[in-house]
C-alpha cells in the first residue's frame, strides 16, 4: 500500500505496526487546506432533531454540566466554554461520509462514525480517556491538545461526564485547520479551544465481549433445535421432596450441551450483528420510487450505490447489510462483494447481476438502502 499523507507520509502497514493501539501520532497537514464541510448554523439544526445525537457541554466555574440532545437552544456564541457534539455527522452530510471513508485502510466492521465538536474560547470536555482509538481532525480555527501515557486513569466522582481526578500532561501540541491527532485507546487527553473551534473525531467501534456474547446467545436461541422433553421413566420415591434429583439434573445437562455452535454460526451471527444500523437510523425510501423496469434502465445508465447509511459486509459467501445476511452463489458474490468494497456498482457490473441480486437490489432501492447514481 502507498503512503498516506493523511497518515503523515507513512504507509496504513507503518501506522498499524508503530502507532495503532501503541502510540500517539501527530499529523500536521494531515489533509491540506482543509476547509470545515458545514457551518456551526448547520450543526446547531442537527443538534435539534431527535434522530441525530448531541450534547452540550458547558463549565461554568469549573463545574461541569452536560446535556443530551436533542438540544433546541444553545447558548450563545460570545459565551466562552461550551462545546457543542454532535455524532453521526456522515449520515447527514455527504462529504463528512466521503471524509469517513479515507480511513478505509481500516475494516468498515471497525469505522464508527465521525462527530463533530463546535466548541468557543476555552471549550472544551475536560481531560479524560476514550475506551476507543480516535483521529482528531481539526477543522476549523485551532485546539490545544494536552495527552499523557499516565496509568492513573481514576475519575472524578459524581461528574456529568467522565473527568480524570489527576490529569499530568506529557505533551502539548497546538492543531490548526488540516492537522490531525491520533490516539490510542485508554491515553489521557484535554483539547481546549483557542477562540471558536470545530474538531472532527473518526471514531471506531469495538464492541465489549459482553455486549457480543449476549448478542450470540439471542441469535443462538432463534437457532437451536432440541427435540423432545423431559422424561424419567426410572424415577426413584422422593425422600426430600423439595429437593432436585441429581439424575433429573444430570439429563437437563447432557441435552443443554446438545446446544453447539460452529464458525459459520459466529459468521453470521456477526455480520448481522456488525451490519445492523444504529437504533436511531431511519431509512429514507425514494418519494417516488421507479417501477422496476424504469429502475433497471436507470440502474443500468446511471449505476447503483449504497446509501451513507447502509452498512454492508461480506465474509466468504455471506453477504450483509443492514443486519440482514444472504449466502449467495459465487457469480453473486462477485457482484455483491464489489457492491460492498466500492459501495457503488456501474452499470457494467449490473449487467454481470444475476435476476435474484437484480431483484434483492430493487427492493434495497425501494427500502432506501441503495440508490441511483
Ligand atoms: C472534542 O472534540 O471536543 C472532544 C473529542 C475528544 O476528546 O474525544
Ligand atoms: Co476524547
Amino acid at each position: 500500500m502507498k503512503k498516506l499523507q493523511l497518515l503523515g507520509n507513512i504507509t496504513p502497514a507503518q501506522f498499524l505496526r508503530d502507532y495503532w493501539h501503541k502510540k500517539p501520532l501527530l499529523i500536521r497537514n494531515a489533509i491540506p487546506g482543509f476547509k470545515p464541510l458545514l457551518k456551526f448554523d448547520k450543526l446547531a439544526e442537527a443538534a435539534r432533531l431527535n434522530h441525530v445525537e448531541s450534547r452540550l457541554v458547558t463549565n461554568v466555574d469549573g463545574q461541569w454540566d452536560m446535556q443530551h440532545g436533542p438540544l433546541l437552544e444553545v447558548p450563545p456564541r460570545t459565551q466562552r466554554e461550551w462545546t457543542l457534539l454532535v455524532q453521526g455527522v456522515n449520515l447527514l452530510d455527504e462529504r463528512a461520509d466521503a471524509l469517513l471513508r479515507e480511513f478505509r485502510f481500516l475494516p468498515d466492521a471497525r469505522l464508527d462514525d465521525l462527530m463533530v465538536s463546535y466548541a468557543t474560547d476555552g471549550g472544551g470536555v475536560g481531560p479524560h480517556f476514550d475506551s476507543y482509538d480516535v483521529f482528531l481532525l481539526q477543522a476549523q480555527g485551532k485546539r490545544r491538545w494536552k495527552i499523557s501515557a499516565q496509568q492513573d486513569l481514576s475519575l472524578v466522582d459524581g461528574m456529568p461526564l467522565k473527568i480524570l481526578s489527576n490529569f499530568t500532561p506529557e505533551e502539548e501540541f497546538v492543531l490548526e485547520p488540516g492537522d490531525m491527532l491520533y490516539l490510542p485507546p485508554h491515553y489521557a487527553h484535554d483539547g481546549v479551544a483557542e477562540g471558536e473551534c470545530m474538531t472532527y473525531s473518526i471514531g471506531f467501534r469495538a464492541p465489549s465481549f459482553q455486549e457480543l456474547g449476549e448478542a450470540f446467545l439471542q441469535f443462538m436461541a432463534d437457532s437451536i433445535d432440541l427435540p423432545g422433553r423431559y422424561a424419567d421413566p426410572g424415577l426413584q420415591p422422593a425422600k426430600n421432596p423439595a429437593e432436585i434429583p441429581r439424575e433429573m439434573l444430570a439429563s437437563v445437562t447432557e441435552e443443554l450441551n446438545k446446544v453447539r455452535w460452529d464458525e459459520e454460526d459466529v459468521t453470521v451471527f456477526f455480520g448481522e450483528y456488525m451490519s445492523e444500523p444504529k437504533h436511531n437510523v431511519f431509512f429514507t425510501p425514494p418519494p417516488k420510487p421507479l417501477v422496476v423496469g424504469r429502475f433497471m434502465e436507470t440502474a443500468a445508465k446511471r449505476g447503483l450505490k449504497l446509501s451513507a447509511k447502509s452498512l454492508m459486509l461480506y465474509r466468504g459467501k455471506h453477504v450483509f447489510i443492514n443486519g440482514e445476511s444472504f449466502a449467495v452463489n459465487r457469480a453473486d458474490k462477485i457482484v455483491l462483494d464489489v457492491l460492498a468494497n466500492e459501495r457503488r456498482l456501474t452499470g457494467e457490473a449490473l449487467a454481470q447481476a444475476s435476476d435474484d441480486v437484480l431483484e434483492a437490489l430493487y427492493t434495497w432501492y425501494q427500502d432506501g438502502w441503495v440508490e441511483l447514481g
